[in-house]
């Protein structure tokens, strides 16, 4: 409070001193949860305010995640999945539902200041073949009416994060969005335009890059390119900001050259592929956080950047696909367990502090036993990889270059501390054995899990053991 009333006076200064107003946008968060070493939601809500990071965006209204951000004064994004959008096209009585329970549930004093609801998320993804498209708008329809119901509608925003792929050009001020979509996205960008509701995207320079073996790699950076795109007037010397205007000339197109944009993802993964690692995804991340909060904006929009910029992502999600490619359970600026894993300023001119009071289990490592012949174990390894991660060991990967014996001690680890150090998960046939010397070699580092203080797991073993002494206790008494 104390700082916004400081601000107007700075504000005037600037203004009286003919300087340029800065506009300002937000570095914010995506906070995933496809992990096998969940963070307890308010040892993440600390974190957040730790580093004073005031956004968030959720792919979903998780409740025991918007329960810790209660009283917390940061902003939220809650999401929709795809897979739900049907059901809200063809139900208003669901849409109602969900808003009910997931929005105005939250929405009192001291309560969750969910600002945005994401209705799908990049819905016109080419890969899924259209499958989601035309529940979109209906969607949109049906939960807007229950928000104005609801008396949620002046607040909370109805938004659909896209994906780049829903617009294309061959520069910049030829964007167009793709002609199946051309009716779609006209009808969207409407409905967002009146209700006050700014245009979403997904912007990925490391995608491009992984994508394309011709893509020049110093123009997904801010450092200037020996390959600039050209067009007309306008010289593009990153990816991002041609992407950007890409989407601003097809939104100018369709008549709507001041509709707000904001990032819903941005960011570089670190291990999993060649370009994946910590100094890149430093290098574009700071790079980027830079270029938005200088406020220049891009030829297309000079001193305007997006509103906000959603970094992609907090933590790392160890459990999510691999799909797209190795890379997918790396994206976190923080590693799983709320470390930072590079020196990044997000505008708050100091480095990311890190979680605290994570809950660790005991150090102690899961390896194959030297004394062995492992020439057997390759179900074992192949077992341990398809629950736990393994794509460090992959081409590209930071454990890429451990060894045969490597390889598999570190199968056994990821194992054994994603079924948090049970006993018999080292077992794997007389093949592995615990150790108390960290077997992490160079960049390639053995994980120790977390206890998750919050899982039903957790809870429902103390009740076990609160079971078990009341017996014992109840026995001793029935002797006497
Ligand atoms: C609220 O959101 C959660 C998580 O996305 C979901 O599981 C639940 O079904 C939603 N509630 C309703 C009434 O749809
Ligand atoms: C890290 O990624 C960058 C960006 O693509 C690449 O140029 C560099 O060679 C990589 N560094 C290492 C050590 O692999
Ligand atoms: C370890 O596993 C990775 C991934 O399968 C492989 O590329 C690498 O060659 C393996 N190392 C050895 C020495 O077998």
């Amino acid at each position: 409070m104390e700082a916004t009333r400081f601000r107007i006076p700075v504000l005037l200064l600037l203004r009286l001193l003919g300087s340029v107003l800065v506009a300002e946008s937000a570095i914010a968060f995506n906070w995933g949860t496809v992990s096998s070493h969940r963070l307890s939601p308010s040892v993440v809500v600390d974190l957040l305010k730790q580093n004073k990071i005031q956004k968030v965006k959720l792919f979903s209204a998780d409740p025991y995640i918007l329960k810790a951000l209660k009283g917390s004064g940061i902003q939220v994004m809650v999401g929709i999945p795809n897979e739900m959008l049907q059901e809200f096209a063809s139900s208003p009585v669901a849409a109602d539902a969900w808003v009910r329970q997931n929005v105005s549930t939250y929405a009192f004093k001291g309560g969750v200041d969910i600002r945005y609801v994401a209705v799908g998320n990049e819905p016109f993804l080419t890969s899924y073949n259209g499958q989601f498209q035309s529940f979109v708008l209906p969607a949109l329809a049906n939960l807007q009416q229950s928000l104005a119901k609801l008396n949620l509608a002046g607040y909370v925003k109805l938004v659909v994060p896209c994906n780049a792929d829903a617009y294309e050009g061959a520069v910049p001020s030829q964007g167009s969005f793709r002609p199946e979509l051309s009716q779609i996205m006209t009808q969207l960008v409407s409905f967002l335009n009146s209700n006050g509701s700014p245009f979403i995207v997904n912007i990925y320079p490391f995608l491009s890059l992984y994508g394309n073996k011709d893509f020049p790699q110093d123009y997904a950076f801010f450092d200037g390119t020996s390959h600039p795109v050209m067009d007309g007037a306008n010289v593009y010397t990153n990816a991002f900001d041609g992407n950007l205007d890409t989407l601003v000339a097809a939104l100018n197109r369709l008549g709507y050259s001041q509709m707000p944009i904001v990032i819903g993802e941005v960011g570089w993964p670190t291990d999993g592929d060649i370009n994946a690692n910590l100094t890149a995804a430093r290098a574009f991340n700071q790079g980027l956080i830079n270029h938005v909060l200088k406020g220049y904006g891009t030829p297309l929009r000079p001193g305007v950047p997006p509103m906000d910029v959603y970094l992609f992502s907090l933590l790392d999600e160890e459990a999510k696909s691999v799909l797209p490619g190795n890379f997918e359970r790396h994206w976190g600026v923080f590693s799983f367990d709320g470390q930072a894993k590079y020196p990044l300023n997000i505008g708050t001119g100091r480095r990311l502090a890190n979680a605290k009071d994570v809950e660790y289990l005991p150090s102690r490592w899961c390896v194959a036993d030297p004394s062995k012949d492992l020439s057997g174990v390759t179900n074992h390894l192949k077992l341990a990889c398809s629950v736990a991660d393994c794509t460090t060991l992959l081409y590209g990967g930071s454990c890429n270059s451990i060894g045969d014996k490597g390889n598999i001690s570190y199968a056994f680890n990821s194992y054994y501390q994603v079924l948090k150090q049970d006993e018999k998960s080292c077992d794997f046939d007389g093949f592995g054995m615990v150790t108390f010397l960290d077997p992490s070699i160079g960049d390639c580092h053995f994980l120790v899990g977390i206890t998750n203080a919050n899982t039903a797991v957790v809870r429902v073993l103390s009740i076990w053991v609160w079971g078990l002494w009341m017996s014992v206790i109840l026995r001793l008494w029935g002797c006497l």
